[in-house]
């Protein structure tokens, strides 16, 4: 069939969206039409050409939300009509990362994901007979895709698609940090670095799970304002003195649970030295730049500090995701304040511009 996508043709320039050709779901694999779907930062770092792991020509964009169009053979959990949220990080429900409850890093289709490819080895995108590569296994810059059912989390039919969609990435980061990776405890001190999309859902996470207190930590105003409104008791500009601040307002003994959402190694090692001692735990969730390090002080361990890392907030998504949605529906997670932007796709490099000018949280592409 033949639809319109973003194509990145060259690093660094702007997305060009034109038709291309998307050839039909093969076994095991679902045709989805778009709905809705956010734009992240992901895709702008491949874009721009710095991920030393991206390729072009590819259709980018993984935060997409639809509705099944058709599916290939060996289709048994999805039929034509179901709603569903795309999962760059698969459930398999097979590998012994997918059947041990301690990780979520599904390993039945990662090689061919990272290469641009579905399970197969082939892409199913194509123009002028010449295969352009999948991105993160989803390519929702794109009117529809075709994806492994692995890669599909069914939503309740009552939750909205542009709303949905942020569930896809950032949003299920952020709680999933809290909720799967960190296990928040009731009563708990919690200090969450950077207030962006991946910050502002670890600050709802720790209050889903009850936290008694809520730091937020960022630069910028506006967001820690959303801080707030995501259940923050306090909001701080970040600085120096940070982890001295923090020590201060927790007797000299740091806070049980520190989350690092901004990407700077710096905040990481704030996040690190600002846990409590016999027991904080650090969750990384930000991504550094290529060839950056962690410097942490080995004492800071030997005193009880732990550091854990976090992709997609430790959330088997076929499992984990429809389970967040739910909890939006029920009035838990306040998502709308999230989107910022509503544009077409046509309109999809304005969003990247939005983001770097930190315009907002999220610009949702409105497929309809
Ligand atoms: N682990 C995962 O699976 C996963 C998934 C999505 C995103 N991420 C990563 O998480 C990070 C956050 O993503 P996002 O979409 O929320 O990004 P974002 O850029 O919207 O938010 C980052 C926030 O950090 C704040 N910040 C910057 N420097 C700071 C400092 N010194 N002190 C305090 N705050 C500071 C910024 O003001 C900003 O609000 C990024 O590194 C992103 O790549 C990871
Ligand atoms: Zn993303
Ligand atoms: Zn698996």
């Amino acid at each position: 069939m033949k639809m319109r996508a973003a194509v990145l043709e060259e690093f660094g320039e702007p997305l060009k969206v034109q038709e291309v050709d998307l050839a039909d779901p093969g076994p095991g694999e679902v045709l989805v039409r778009l709905v809705a779907c956010g734009v992240c930062h992901t895709d702008l770092y491949t874009a721009s050409g710095v991920d030393p792991s991206g390729y072009a020509p590819t259709v980018l964009g993984h935060e997409g939300a639809g509705i099944v169009e058709a599916i290939g053979e060996d289709v048994a959990d999805l039929v034509v009509g179901d709603r569903v949220v795309t999962l760059f990080s698969p459930q398999c429900r097979e590998c012994v990362h997918c059947l041990d409850p301690r990780t979520n890093l599904c390993l039945a289709i990662r090689e061919q994901q990272n290469l641009g490819y579905l399970p197969d080895g082939t892409a199913r995108l194509s123009r002028d007979g010449e295969p352009i590569r999948h991105f993160m296994g989803t390519s929702t810059f794109a009117e529809y895709t075709v994806m492994p059912q692995i890669a599909l989390a069914k939503v309740n039919p009552e939750a909205q698609l542009d709303r949905a969609c942020l569930f896809a990435c950032g949003l299920s980061t952020g709680l999933g940090a809290a909720m799967h990776t960190a296990k928040v405890q009731p009563g708990a001190t919690c200090v969450v670095f950077g207030a962006g999309m991946v910050g502002l859902g670890a600050v709802a996470g720790c209050r889903l799970q009850g936290a008694e207190r809520i730091i937020c930590v960022d630069l910028s105003d506006d967001r820690l304002e959303l801080a707030k409104g995501q259940g923050a008791t306090d909001v701080w500009k970040g600085g120096d003195d940070t982890v001295e601040r923090i020590l201060s307002e927790t007797d000299g003994f740091g806070a049980d649970y520190t989350f690092e959402a901004t990407g700077n190694v710096n905040v990481m090692r704030q996040a690190v030295e600002s846990a409590r001692m016999g027991w904080g735990l650090a969750t990384v969730a930000g991504v550094a730049g290529k060839g950056e390090t962690l410097d942490v002080i080995p004492r800071f361990l030997i005193t009880g500090r732990r550091v854990a890392g976090s992709s997609f907030g430790g959330v088997k998504g076929r499992d984990g995701v429809p389970a967040l949605v739910d909890r939006y529906l029920a009035g838990d997670i306040d998502v709308d304040p999230f989107i910022s932007h509503r544009i077409s796709l046509g309109e999809v490099n304005k969003g990247f511009e939005l983001m770097e000018a930190q315009d907002g949280i999220r610009s949702v592409i409105d497929f309809q």
